[in-house]
């Protein structure tokens, strides 16, 4: 295990603090987060956290088209555009395609500065597509780390799928393992929580390269298994 890995796994010992936590509808500190990109994944993501007493605002192209689902979860909900919505989170959800990621990093750069930002997008397969390209050849977590500068960047809920988000917030008992990796070990400590807030178990890998172990081609990408089972998948001591 690299020094910097187990750092982050160092500084990460309290999170074991975390596991006393209730997941879903209570929420131990409420948070104002932005969703860039609510269509499956997005959408699911944020309606768990509105449940979980999180003040969510959902956003596309097209916002216009989220008003239903906002109204349906109440007050806590809202939509606006992704500059709105940027500048609403002081957490931010990334689900869009992830080509979708230079032009939206460079539009949406002074609302990100500073803010935690939760990576969950992935390049499609490369064939010919030359971002997928450079993100396979740098890594995933390094190259959406350099299309969205300035924010402290988490790659989480990339590499589970919506369903299963979904399904392990409405059982008891062994919840969805799901990957986070990042070099800013606070950002990475709030992420966490995020996990459990939506009914899930946050597997921390470690800094951002150790994503590349859930990127695609990765052991752990779609995985959707326990958390237990996925450490092991990822060569990861018990409690990380
Ligand atoms: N679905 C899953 O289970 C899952 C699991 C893990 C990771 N992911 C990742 O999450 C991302 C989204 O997947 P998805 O399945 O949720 O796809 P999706 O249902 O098509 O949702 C994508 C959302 O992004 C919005 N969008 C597209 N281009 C945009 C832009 N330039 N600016 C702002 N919003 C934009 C779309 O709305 P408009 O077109 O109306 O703007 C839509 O709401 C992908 O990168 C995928 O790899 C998905």
């Amino acid at each position: 295990m690299s020094t910097t890995r187990r750092s982050v796994l160092l500084a990460l010992g309290a999170l074991s603090a975390f596991a006393l936590m209730p997941s879903i509808g209570s929420a131990a500190e409420k948070m104002r987060i932005g969703i860039i990109g609510a269509g499956s994944h997005g959408g699911t993501i944020g309606r768990l956290w509105v449940q979980a007493g999180h003040e969510v605002m959902f956003s596309t192209r097209n916002p216009s088209e989220l008003q239903a689902m906002a109204t349906e979860l109440g007050p806590r909900a809202s939509v606006g555009t992704s500059k709105q919505a940027a500048e609403f989170g002081t957490v931010v959800l990334f689900a869009t395609p992830y080509n979708a990621l230079p032009e939206l990093g460079r539009d949406l750069a002074p609302a990100l500065r500073g803010k935690i930002v939760l990576d969950a997008t992935n390049p499609p397969p490369d064939e010919g597509n030359p971002l997928s390209r450079e993100a396979y050849a740098n890594g995933v977590g390094e190259t959406s780390a350099k299309y969205l500068p300035g924010t402290r960047l988490v790659r989480a809920f990339s590499a589970t799928d919506a369903t299963s988000i979904s399904a392990s917030s409405r059982r008891e008992g062994e919840k969805l393992g799901v990957p986070i990796a990042s070099n800013d070990a606070q950002a990475l400590k709030v992420a966490a929580q995020l996990v459990r807030d939506a009914g899930s178990e946050p597997v921390i890998t470690g800094d951002l390269p150790t994503a590349r172990t859930f990127q695609r081609g990765g052991a752990g990408f779609r995985a959707n298994t326990d958390a237990a089972a996925l450490r092991k998948l990822l060569s990861l001591p018990p409690g990380a």
